[in-house]
């Protein structure tokens, strides 16, 4: 039996909390939260569990091997690097860190200490996701041609980072699983209205091979809208994440050139537009799909495929972003 300690009981920390607590190999034996008002509610939903005001409580108990780090993105470096000193696996939210060199270092002390981290980028275990990666690994869209991300609602704003922290690193992490490369260049812009972070941004990711993609987070937005666009030389689909069945549309359209028989100047264009079909998408909370997975690579020594370098990689995206934004839009090579 895996037994965690988690921080941060606010608005994502009672999921995790009661994933880690209801699978079979771990449970939650002490949550943190600076706020009284979250230790209340801990202490309502589950009776038998201890809570403290104190992260130190959680990072030196010998009662716990590993520590999920559910606070904003600003105490993350400090609380997981506090977390592996002292022996704990760690469960870190996405973004992993606030920096490159902060996610550099806590992969660096996690291989000397021999522990796991695993990021929690959660979209990697939906059925969604699950759906799309195959279809790209059976070539069912034919040769990838762009990934095009709508993801924005109004609020919820955070006070530590900007709407590209918050909200693109879900398309980033998606990105980076689906396309199994790294951007060549981003270029982002973006604006602050409401404080002095930004609320609206737009980011473009060159990848090797004409890929392209494109990812607008808004907090600004008076309707939620969480939709993508994936094309292919032979198919496209659109996911529609706020669709309750057939989230996910395959559509047998696209579009080739060629040369006119008798005038090689000309081109003929030709649209195809075939069916559409919804895949089924299993419907498995991905956070309990994860989870479990974290104490599968605990228990076999596995690698995470989200672990802490997918995390960096995710967070190298987001720094070259914000670099792109100060100089409204210049190309930011990695
Ligand atoms: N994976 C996802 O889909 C997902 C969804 C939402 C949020 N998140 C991530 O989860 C993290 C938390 O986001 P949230 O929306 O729950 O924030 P939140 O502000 O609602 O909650 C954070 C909680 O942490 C507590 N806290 C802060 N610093 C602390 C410290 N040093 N010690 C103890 N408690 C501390 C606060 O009192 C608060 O209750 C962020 O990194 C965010 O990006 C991930």
């Amino acid at each position: 039996m895996l037994k965690f300690g988690v921080i941060g009981y606010g608005y994502w920390g009672p999921n995790v909390v009661r994933n880690l607590d209801q699978l079979d190999g771990s449970e939650v034996v002490l949550v943190c939260d600076k706020s009284p008002a979250a230790r209340k509610r801990v202490q309502k939903a589950y009776p038998h569990m201890k809570v403290t005001a104190t992260s130190a409580e959680v990072i030196s108990s010998t009662a716990i091997d590993a520590v999920a780090v559910v606070t904003p993105v600003w105490t993350h470096y400090e609380l997981a690097k506090a977390a592996l000193e002292n022996g704990k696996h760690v469960f870190v939210e996405k973004p992993f860190t606030s920096s490159v060199a902060e996610a550099e270092e806590l992969i660096a002390i996690a291989a000397r200490k021999k522990l796991k981290i695993m990021v929690d980028h959660t979209f990697l275990f939906t059925g969604a996701v699950k759906k799309i990666e195959q279809l790209l690994e059976e070539g069912a869209l034919g040769k990838l041609y762009y990934y095009d991300s709508t993801r924005v609602n109004l609020g919820l704003f955070q006070h530590d980072v900007n709407v590209l922290w918050d909200l693109a690193p879900h398309d980033l992490s998606i990105i980076d699983h689906l396309i199994h490369d790294v951007p060549e260049a981003v270029v982002a812009t973006g604006q602050t209205h409401v404080n002095s972070h930004e609320d609206v941004a737009f980011i473009t990711l060159y990848f090797p091979d004409k890929i392209i993609a494109h990812i607008n987070v808004n907090w600004l937005s008076p309707v939620k809208i969480r939709t993508t666009l994936i094309g292919g030389e032979k198919k496209m689909l659109v996911w529609n994440d706020l669709e309750a069945d057939e989230k996910i549309k395959i559509y047998d359209k696209g579009v080739s050139m060629s040369a006119h028989p008798s005038n090689l100047h000309q081109l003929l264009v030709s649209y195809r537009s075939g069916d559409m079909h919804a895949p089924q998408v299993e419907q498995v909370e991905a956070l309990r799909t994860e989870t479990s997975y974290f104490l599968q690579c605990i228990e076999r020594n596995k690698r995470p495929f989200n672990d802490g370098v997918a995390g960096l990689r995710v967070v190298r995206i987001l720094e070259a972003a914000d670099k792109s934004i100060r100089s409204r839009g210049e190309a930011v090579n990695l």
